[in-house]
């Protein structure tokens, strides 16, 4: 008998418009020949680098993306406060002190189940946030009296501590794997519990450019070393994420495969 899978998504860092015209133009080919019964997507950059507004997050919604995650830009579009609170699909990382608004968690209906998404940030070279293992951890218990299908996108910036995290809840969740750093890594595998592990899903935004941004400010920044302020490089982007396929009744990962779709033309 075949087993009851669910097949999700998961899509790296939406870089400026150029992100959002590459799922534009090809989510939903993509989502029907993966068979995705859910989509994620981490939002954080979508809104010309930094942040959201309430018009992209109607846009990707419109285009197929079920849930979006972020990380420590959303809050630069005060426009986007008000959604977090409202919008139970947006997700912030749950690790935030008391206080900021938004949630960090959500279950949602998928065609083939329930699915339960939590977004963490890091803390290595990044603000300094509630423990986002032993938050992460304790929530993951919570999540689990409802449905076994759970999925993390971790936000940080160290490898290191996104793999440390994936490896404590080995096997109490389906899948955890990172964004941020805008960089697919290619170290996606089945961990020994059954959790599905990716560094960096990477970012759905220009190759050809320095993490989605222009290069030139890029390279001034670095020789320089003044802040100078990086914008969004608007040529055409790839698509970058992964799919994960979940056993629904044990909520183990059954394949974690690295998704890369190039620009188009
Ligand atoms: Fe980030």
């Amino acid at each position: 008998m075949a087993r009851n899978q669910i097949r999700i998504l998961m899509l790296g860092d939406i870089v400026g418009a150029s992100g959002v015209r590459a799922l534009f133009l090809q989510l939903g080919g993509l989502r029907t020949h993966l068979r995705a019964d859910l989509v994620i997507a981490n939002v954080e950059n979508a809104a010309g680098g930094y942040g959201l507004t309430p018009a992209i997050a109607d846009k990707l919604t419109g285009m197929g993306v079920d849930v979006m995650t972020s990380g420590n830009h959303i809050w630069q579009q005060r426009e986007i406060w008000r959604r977090l609170d409202d919008d139970q699909r947006l997700l912030r990382p749950h690790n935030y002190p008391e206080g900021p608004p938004g949630r960090g968690t959500v279950i949602v209906d998928s065609a083939a189940g329930k699915v339960a998404v939590l977004n963490l940030e890091g803390r290595a070279g990044m603000a300094n946030l509630r423990d986002p293992i032993r938050v992460g951890e304790a929530e993951v218990a919570r999540l689990r009296a409802t449905t076994r299908a759970i999925v993390v996108d971790f936000h940080a910036e160290s490898l290191d501590e996104k793999e440390a995290f994936a490896l404590r809840v080995d096997g109490t969740v389906s899948a955890v794997v990172g964004s941020h750093t805008h960089v697919q890594t290619a170290d996606e595998r089945v961990l020994k519990g059954g959790t599905a592990f990716l560094g960096d899903l990477g970012m759905t935004g220009p190759p050809d450019s320095a993490i989605g941004m222009q290069m030139q400010t890029s390279i001034d920044r670095s020789l320089s070393q003044m802040p100078l302020k990086l914008m969004v490089d608007e040529a055409t982007a790839a698509i970058c994420g992964a799919l994960v396929v979940i056993d629904a009744d044990s909520g183990h990962a059954l394949s974690i495969e690295r998704i890369y779709q190039p620009p188009t033309s």
